[in-house]
Formats: structure tokens, C-alpha cells, sequence
């Protein structure tokens, strides 16, 4: 079924060499897109997502005009806690608001494992819908949050810079907390399934706030249920797990089978390479903020990226086990020309031929 003309990604995440290295951006659907504003005056947020052909425009917007190498689905990972039962409103310039968090115990009671078809089925139309029009140009990236960085949201309300609401929930109320991250847990692995089932071809696990907890908090609050995920889906799609600030993890990470890591801008790569081991392919991690320099820096600073992780010119490790991309979402002010830099140099990056 997959006769893709740009596989790239998918071969990069199986393990094989490429003749070049796929990049695509983390938020690359979003507001940085002039087009995307337009659709951003006439719809609200849900309206976007729940309406399968604005999401697949807006998801093939940067295909069109950045020329990634892949797809990433138009919809937001507050989705599954609201296909759970809880109201999540998108707040103009301040972000998402819960109004009524998750504070003890009994409010579990107010939460369903939802039936998926029924609650997320917007989200299976609009993969159906893109991957058809994406007509094989480039492969198709579904996604979801990791149950900590949802639990994050669930509990503390609205966005934070410690979640200490949330923390403060797990420390007090330990088994209320496991409690939730399994319902989630629960939840995301059927909506994955769904969504590779609807044309995925790689899930990525958005854990936005592992950072956030200890290397042993974020073995029991995130690696423990990402762990699960990875495992019932790796015989059905291909996975990558983005946690972002736990880099202290990447051993623990590889070893959940995962195809690819996310990481940061905060890590060299030769130091995750060391400690996410030789098979797993890295995805990275230019720095977001990087992308509002001067075009002639950002050329240079993604060919120095490129270095360090293939081994550079000259040293011909040749392009595999990498996937160029940003250490975290591009950010809504950076100019469409600068991300094009950013890609075309990806794309014109030249390697040695192997000896
Ligand atoms: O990558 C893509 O382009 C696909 C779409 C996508 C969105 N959200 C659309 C969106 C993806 C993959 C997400 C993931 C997401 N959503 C994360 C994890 C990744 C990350 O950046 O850490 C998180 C934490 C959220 C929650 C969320 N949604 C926040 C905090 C906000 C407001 C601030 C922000 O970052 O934009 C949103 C809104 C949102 N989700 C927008 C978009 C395009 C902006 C809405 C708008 O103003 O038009």
C-alpha cells in the first residue's frame, strides 16, 4: 500500500542509509505560515482540528511551501483529554485552559477510557483524508502526548513553567496520579492504533514536560507508561518518542524499542549518541530560536549540526540513523524564509561518498 515517492523518514527510522538525510520541523503546521493565519481568522482552534479538510490543508501547507520531508497530522495532543471528557478550551495568545482540573481521587470518576471511533474519529478522517492527498509525496506523521505531559495539563489547568500543581498531585497522591497515566496511557494506545489503522506511517510521543522530573521520577511518572505505549505499537507502526530536557533517559528510551528519539538543543549529539546506543535513529535539535538569525548563520549552523551527527564530510558516516529537525517546535515569529533556509540546507548538505 506504501508506494511512497519520499521514504526517507522511513528508512532513517528502520535502521537503512539514505542518500541524504529527511528533515521536517516540530510544529511545522502552525502559525508561522501566513496561510495558516488566514484560516486562523475564520476557524476557532477545534474547528481546525475537527474539520478533516482544514486539517489536511493545513497539514500539507508546509509540505508545499518548506518542502519537508513529511507530514505531521493538524491537531493538538489536549485532544485525548478532551475525547476523555474534559473541557479544554485554546485561550488566544495564552494557550490552553482546563477549567476544571483533575484535583483528587473522585474526580477520576468524572473521566471515561473513550471509544475512540466515536470521540477521535475527526482526527482518523482527517489522516484518511491527507494521505490521500498527500497522493505518496511524502509519508504521514501522526502523534500524541506522552501520559506525563498530559497528566501535566490535566491536573495543573492551564500551561506552567514547574507544573508544580501537577507534581504536587503525584507526591501527595500517588496512587490517584498512576491511576490517570494508566486511563491515559490506556486511551493513547488505542487512539495510535487508530490513527496508524487511518494512514500514519510513525507516531510520535510528545512528553514536552519530561524535563521537568528527575531522572527516577521520570522512570516512574513517564518512561514506565511510554515504555507500554512503544510496545503495543511497534509491530504496527513506526514510533518516536520526543521527551524533551530528559536526555538523562536516553539509554532507558532506546531500550523501549522506540525507532527514533527526539532531542533537545541542550545535548550535544555526539553525547546522545553515546547514551542512546548505535541502532536508534536521532531526531534534532537545532535550537528554535536559532532559526530568528541571519539566513547566512542559520546555513552555517545547520551544516555544523550535520557534522556532528553524521560524522561530517570527509569522515563519511554517510546519512543514516539522523533525521534533521528542531529541538522543539518552530516558534510563530520566525520568518517563512528562514525556515526554508533551514530546510533547503538539509537538503544540499553534501556527503562523501563512503570508502
Ligand atoms: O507539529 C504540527 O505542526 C502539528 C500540530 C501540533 C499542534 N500542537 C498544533 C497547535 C502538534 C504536534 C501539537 C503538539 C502540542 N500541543 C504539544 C507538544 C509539542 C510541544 O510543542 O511541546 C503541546 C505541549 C501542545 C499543547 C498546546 N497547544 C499549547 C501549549 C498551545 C498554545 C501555545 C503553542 O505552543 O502554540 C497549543 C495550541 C496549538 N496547537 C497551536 C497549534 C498550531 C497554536 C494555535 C493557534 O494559535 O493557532
Amino acid at each position: 500500500m506504501n508506494t511512497l515517492k519520499n521514504d526517507l523518514l522511513l528508512r532513517t527510522l528502520r535502521g537503512e542509509k539514505t542518500e541524504r538525510t529527511p528533515v521536517w520541523m516540530m510544529r511545522q503546521a502552525g502559525r508561522y505560515l501566513p496561510d495558516y493565519r488566514i484560516l486562523r481568522e475564520k476557524y476557532s482552534f477545534f474547528e481546525r482540528c475537527q474539520t478533516p479538510e482544514l486539517a489536511t490543508e493545513i497539514t500539507i501547507q508546509p509540505v508545499e511551501q518548506i518542502g519537508v520531508d513529511a507530514a505531521i497530522i493538524f491537531s493538538d495532543i489536549l485532544v485525548v483529554p478532551q475525547a476523555m471528557g474534559m473541557e479544554v478550551q485554546m485561550v488566544e495568545s495564552k494557550g490552553p485552559l482546563l477549567p476544571d482540573p483533575i484535583k483528587g481521587m473522585a474526580d477520576l470518576n468524572r473521566l471515561a477510557l473513550p471509544d475512540v471511533e466515536e470521540k477521535l474519529g475527526y482526527v482518523f478522517d482527517a489522516l484518511r483524508l491527507t494521505k490521500k492527498t498527500l497522493a505518496g509525496r511524502v509519508p504521514l506523521i501522526g502523534f500524541a502526548g506522552a501520559p506525563w505531559t498530559l497528566l501535566c495539563y490535566m491536573v495543573q489547568g492551564k500551561g506552567s513553567k514547574t507544573f508544580d500543581e501537577a507534581k504536587a498531585f503525584c507526591y501527595t497522591q500517588p496512587e490517584a496520579a498512576h491511576r490517570l497515566l494508566q486511563m491515559i496511557t490506556d486511551t493513547t494506545i488505542a487512539y495510535l492504533r487508530g490513527q496508524a489503522a487511518a494512514g500514519a506511517d510513525v507516531v510520535q510521543i510528545f512528553d514536552s514536560w519530561g524535563g521537568l522530573l528527575g531522572p527516577e521520577d521520570f522512570e516512574q511518572l513517564s518512561l514506565k507508561y511510554i515504555r507500554q505505549i512503544v510496545a503495543a505499537l511497534k509491530d504496527e507502526v513506526l514510533t518516536i518518542v520526543f521527551a524533551k530536557g530528559a536526555w538523562h533517559s536516553l539509554e532507558g528510551m532506546a531500550a523501549t524499542g522506540a525507532n527514533g528519539l527526539g532531542i533537545d538543543w541542550c545535548i550535544r549529539p555526539q553525547m546522545a549518541r553515546k547514551l542512546a546506543g548505535p541502532t536508534v535513529a536521532l531526531q534534532g535539535n537545532f535550537d528554535p530560536a536559532k532559526l530568528l538569525s541571519p539566513i547566512p548563520v542559520i546555513e552555517r549552523e545547520v551544516r555544523a549540526m550535520l557534522d556532528d551527527f553524521t560524522g561530517g564530510p570527509g569522515r563519511n558516516a554517510g546519512a543514516h540513523g539522523y533525521i534533521a529537525n528542531l529541538g522543539h517546535g518552530i516558534l510563530p515569529n520566525v520568518p517563512v524564509e528562514h525556515a526554508l533556509a533551514f530546510v533547503e540546507t538539509v537538503k544540499n548538505y553534501q556527503y562523501e561518498p563512503a570508502r
